[in-house]
Order: C-alpha cells, then sequence, then structure tokens
C-alpha cells in the first residue's frame, strides 16, 4: 500500500483542523496504520501559532496533545505532498478548489463525506463559541477519523 498522507483543512489552523489532525493520529496509531497527517488553514491569520487554548484542552482531555502544533497556511504545493485534503466545512472546500493546481490527483472533499449519514455536512466552527462546542468538534472529528482509518486500512 503506498502510504497515505492526509491534509486536514479549516480557516485558522487553531481549532478544527489541529483536532482533526490529533484524532486521525490518534486512531491510525490505534489501528497500527502508517500514515503521515498535518493540518492547515485556508487564511494566515494565526500562521506561527499553537491552537486555540480551548482546542488544546480538549484534545488534552481525551489523550491527545497538540499544544506543541502551529498554524500554517495551506498551498498549492500540499496538492503534491497529499493524497487526501479534508475541508472541515463548504467555505474551506470552495477556498481549496481555487488554490488546486490542474492535473492534481489528490483526493479532495469533506471530512465529514467519510462520516455514514453525514456527507455534505460541515464540522461547526467553534471558534465564536464557548468551550463545550470544542466538545462537539471532537465529537465529529472522531467519527471521521474512524471512518478515514478504517476506509485506508482496508
Ligand atoms: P478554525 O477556527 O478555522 O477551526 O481554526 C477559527 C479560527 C480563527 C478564526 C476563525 C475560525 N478567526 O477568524 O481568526
Amino acid at each position: 500500500m503506498i502510504r497515505p498522507a492526509v491534509l486536514f483543512v479549516c480557516l485558522g489552523n487553531i481549532c478544527r483542523s489541529p483536532l482533526a489532525e490529533a484524532a486521525f493520529r490518534a486512531e491510525a496509531a490505534r489501528a497500527g496504520l502508517d500514515a503521515l497527517a498535518d493540518s492547515a488553514g485556508t487564511a494566515d491569520y494565526h500562521v506561527g501559532e499553537p491552537p486555540d487554548p480551548r482546542a488544546v484542552r480538549t484534545a488534552a482531555r481525551f489523550g491527545s496533545d497538540i499544544s506543541g502544533y502551529r498554524g500554517r497556511q495551506v498551498e498549492a504545493a500540499d496538492f503534491a505532498r497529499f493524497s487526501h485534503i479534508l475541508a472541515l466545512d463548504h467555505a474551506n472546500l470552495q477556498g481549496l478548489k481555487r488554490i488546486m493546481p490542474a492535473g492534481s490527483g489528490a483526493q479532495l472533499g469533506l471530512l465529514l463525506d467519510q462520516v455514514p449519514g453525514r456527507a455534505g455536512q460541515a464540522v461547526a466552527d467553534p471558534w465564536y463559541g464557548d468551550e463545550e462546542g470544542f466538545l462537539i468538534t471532537w465529537q465529529d472529528v472522531s467519527a471521521a477519523a474512524r471512518a478515514l482509518v478504517a476506509e485506508l486500512a482496508r
């Protein structure tokens, strides 16, 4: 099997996509799946910054340390480095389509397309809400991570 390389993309790369990356890493480790994982934002607002403290606390509650992650902006070259590029919501999927080089072989889609019954849905942005929203984010990205690892391990 060619080693899968998965990039998770939200807006700021400080809330949703770092949690998606962490959930995927944990699930891949549990399944013994050798995969590359990273996350990025379509915006450059938080480049070089650690994840939102609420995201760091939520990941820690579930056994993942994301305090060392740093924000970065997605770039066209990512389409050559990753086999799967998964957007957390529709606006970010549109942003990715705008920068996708012609002829890219990367599989591009919404993260929740992985989850039976949730195709076409977005992972809600928890940035403006309270910490409870990050728990919902964690549940969403964990469900997607489980489905994605099962699919990649097949
Ligand atoms: P994320 O959340 O896209 O899940 O990382 C956001 C982070 C920052 C902003 C918006 C959403 N912002 O406007 O700075």
